[in-house]
């Protein structure tokens, strides 16, 4: 760092970093997270982005920011698989990379490149060009584990289970039901299989592996991560949504008028609903939410995301619940929700605890409700309810007396106050972790020294 610092001074070219981050919300917060933190140590950045789901650089007025042609068709985007969608992209972005990438190194020197480990084609590139790469893992190091210890398993024919019950207990891989397996939710698990091999195959090679959590918050699936990838080192530099002083990464507006509103609810009595940026819902669901909030008799913040109920445009409410939560319900199509989070009346998360959520909750001290939807969510989910204990999980879908009862059992009930104090337990586990000496803050030290010795 103080190299870095040294080069500032006299006016040395600083080593120059190139950021690829994969163009989804949940991918992009930590990757801008990781790279403004970078940059506060000194390096210069470049980031090359998609057009599609483009990051702002007005947000970013020292980042270089260079698009390239990603051949979405907005068709596709609505209609296709986002397994496939991966795979395209993986395919349509390599000679655009390749060509961009040459160009700045006809400008300049690049230390090195930095991408979402899901860009596997970034490898191909790297070797061509002769530039190291790291990768970043934007999940959980339990969900990174636990599809490599299942995957085994299932291979060598050594997983118990055989009824098949949703919530039949996985002996192997406790505390995981079948239920909490990670579910991709794609129509073409072939597609999936290949893109598995391929994100495992470019990982060969790589200078580093970082990764948005804490030792104190997934020590056992950090170590193990750590042995089988030795000697690559891995850099846990989470939570990077605390770590990284912010500007925001948000692709849609947020809306602030929310926060005004908070600002006339009493501490710790608004239940915070949003569930990320790709789950979407049918009718039916969306009425027992309603519903749900309702009978809670509790105040509420509720993100209705546009496009996130199947066939409506349009937000449209059951009858009768606008005038029963008039006074005490607020509804925004997208919130600045680290922002809620933090708000000293948010008392409760109702999330669908993708990665980025779980993580933000986990920071601010607000325990959650889990509702999860794909991927990694259902592990995320089980790990909140069942191994931190800093949530409850809704078991049985959306209904609205089970709603109604988990947010009475977490805003009013006993059993919250036991779930709050164990989540502000991990909060300032989470802030240990990035202070001077720190796990996370070690981490970070690692890898700017790993950089730099380039
Ligand atoms: C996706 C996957 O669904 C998830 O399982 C995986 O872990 C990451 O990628 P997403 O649905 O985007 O995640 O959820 P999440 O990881 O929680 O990220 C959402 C981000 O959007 C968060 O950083 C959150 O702060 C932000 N957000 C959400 C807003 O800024 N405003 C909102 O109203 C809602």
């Amino acid at each position: 760092m103080e190299v870095l610092r040294d080069m500032q001074i006299q006016g040395t070219k600083v080593p120059h970093l190139v950021i690829l981050p994969l163009p989804f919300q949940g991918h992009i917060n930590p990757m801008l997270q990781l790279a403004t933190l970078l940059q506060s140590k000194g390096f210069s950045i470049t980031l090359i982005h998609t057009h599609f789901n483009s990051p702002n650089p007005s947000n970013y007025p020292n980042f270089n920011f260079e698009p390239i042609p990603d051949g979405l068709s907005d068709s596709q985007l609505w209609t296709e698989d986002p397994v496939k969608i991966l795979y395209f992209l993986n395919d349509t972005c390599q000679a655009p990379f390749h060509d961009r990438l040459s160009r700045l190194l006809s400008d300049g020197p690049v230390t090195c490149i930095i991408t979402d480990e899901i860009f596997y084609f970034t490898k191909a590139v790297a070797d061509q060009l002769k530039l190291p790469r790291i990768l970043l893992n934007t999940g959980s190091a339990t969900y990174a584990t636990t599809t490599a210890s299942l995957k085994l398993l299932q291979q060598n024919g050594l997983l118990s289970i055989t009824d098949g019950q949703p919530n039949t207990l996985i002996p192997e891989i406790p505390p995981l039901r079948i239920k909490d397996i990670p579910d991709i939710g794609t129509t073409d698990p072939d597609t999936f299989e290949q893109l598995g091999a391929n994100v495992l195959n470019a990982m060969r090679s790589t200078l580093g592996y970082i990764m948005n959590t804490f030792d104190d918050l997934e020590s056992t699936a950090l170590a193990k991560i750590r042995q089988d990838i030795h000697p690559m080192p891995l850099f846990a530099v989470g939570p990077l949504c605390k770590f990284s002083p912010g500007s925001s990464n948000s692709l849609l507006t947020q809306d602030y008028s929310c926060m005004a509103w908070l600002d006339k609810q009493a501490p710790q009595t608004v239940i915070y609903v949003s569930f990320g940026s790709t789950a979407s819902f049918d009718k039916r669901n969306v009425v027992e939410i309603a519903w749900g909030l309702a009978n809670s008799d509790q105040p509420f913040l509720w993100v209705i995301r546009r496009g996130s109920i199947h066939g409506h445009d349009q937000v449209e409410l059951p009858e009768g619940f606008e005038e029963k939560t008039r006074e005490r319900g607020q509804i925004v199509n997208w919130a600045p929700q680290q922002k809620v989070l933090a708000h000293p009346s948010v008392g409760g998360f109702w999330t669908h605890n993708g990665w980025n959520s779980t993580l933000e909750s986990i920071c601010e001290g607000v325990p959650m409700i889990c509702s999860p939807y794909l991927w990694d969510q259902n592990l995320n989910a089980r790990y909140v309810s069942h191994v931190w204990r800093v949530g409850i999980q809704l078991e049985n879908g959306f209904d609205r007396s089970e709603i109604e009862w988990a947010i009475r059992r977490l805003m009013v009930e006993i059993e919250g106050k036991d779930i709050r104090e164990r989540v502000r337990d991990l909060k300032e586990n989470a802030m240990h972790c990035i202070e001077k000496g720190g796990s996370s803050y070690e981490s970070l030290d690692g890898l700017v020294d790993i950089i730099m010795s380039l």
